[in-house]
Order: structure tokens, then C-alpha cells, then sequence
């Protein structure tokens, strides 16, 4: 799939053009679109002279970076050891369900993505589900409406 890159100039041109940019340049073009196009990945390895292996090996460690589309809303459930005392399989199971894909996947229209996480430090409001930025906790399977509808 051929993504519209015409926004790279203006992020390469926010860093030094060297191997020390990367991550920030990395981070810049998952925050444009969501996800590190490939394209994306070759241009940033031409421009800052890095060799492609290694902006594929950084682009593949950080979580915070996905080389596949995401929805609009990702939906991330933790799985930690509170969270899954209280429930959070069962959550899972309901936003896979409603959605019609597994975590780890996006729906086809591009609107949702299910994740899973580790603990994400929240455990007093266990189980969490984050919805973008936005954390919620305690869930109850019945929320899952209101998981759907938040930002
Ligand atoms: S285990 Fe889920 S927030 Fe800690």
C-alpha cells in the first residue's frame, strides 16, 4: 500500500540528520499516521543515513511503534497479574467479540484496534482498559459500550 509521505520533509527537517534522530523521527511519523508506514521506514534510513536492518530493529523494539495500521481508537487492555485477577480476560473477550477481531488486530474499517498490555501502573483501579490516552478502571464487561464510544 502506498501511503501519502508528503509530510516526512517537514519532520526530517525538525532533527539533525543523523543516527541520533532516529527515534525521534520514528516517533514524529508513528504520532503523523498512526503506524510506521514502510516507505516511511526506507525514506527515514536514506535521510538519516542509517542502515535500513537497524531502523527496522528499533521500529520493531519500542511498543510504541507499530508497522501495521491502527484504528482510530486502540483499545488496550491490560493483562497484568491485578488486572487479570479482576476480569480482564472476560473484558477482552467481550471487546473481541463485539469487534470481530482478536487483539493484536484492527478492524477493516480502520477504527479499532484491540491490544493487550502489562501492567500499566493502575492497578488500584484494576482492571484497566486505556482507550488512546484515557485510562478506565474499574471495567465491567457491560462497559464495554462506553470502551467503544471513548476517546
Ligand atoms: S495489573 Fe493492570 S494496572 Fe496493574
Amino acid at each position: 500500500m502506498n501511503h501519502d509521505l508528503s509530510k516526512l520533509p517537514g519532520i526530517f527537517d525538525r532533527y539533525p540528520k543523523h543516527q541520533q534522530s532516529l527515534i525521534a523521527v520514528l516517533q514524529d511519523i508513528q504520532k503523523e499516521y498512526q503506524f510506521l508506514p514502510c516507505e516511511a521506514l526506507e525514506e527515514t534510513a536514506r535521510v538519516l543515513d542509517v542502515p535500513l536492518s537497524k531502523v527496522f530493529s528499533v521500529s520493531t523494539f519500542y511498543n510504541a511503534f507499530s508497522l501495521h495500521p491502527r484504528g482510530e481508537k486502540v483499545l488496550r487492555v491490560c493483562v497484568g497479574t491485578t488486572c487479570h485477577i479482576r476480569g480482564a480476560a472476560q473484558i477482552q473477550e467481550q471487546l473481541e467479540s463485539q469487534l470481530n477481531i482478536k487483539a493484536g488486530e484492527t478492524t477493516p474499517d480502520l477504527k479499532f484496534t484491540i491490544e493487550t498490555v502489562g501492567c500499566v501502573g493502575a492497578c488500584a483501579k484494576a482492571p484497566v482498559v486505556i482507550v488512546n490516552e484515557r485510562y478506565y478502571g474499574p471495567v465491567k464487561v457491560s462497559d464495554y459500550k462506553k470502551l467503544l464510544r471513548g476517546k
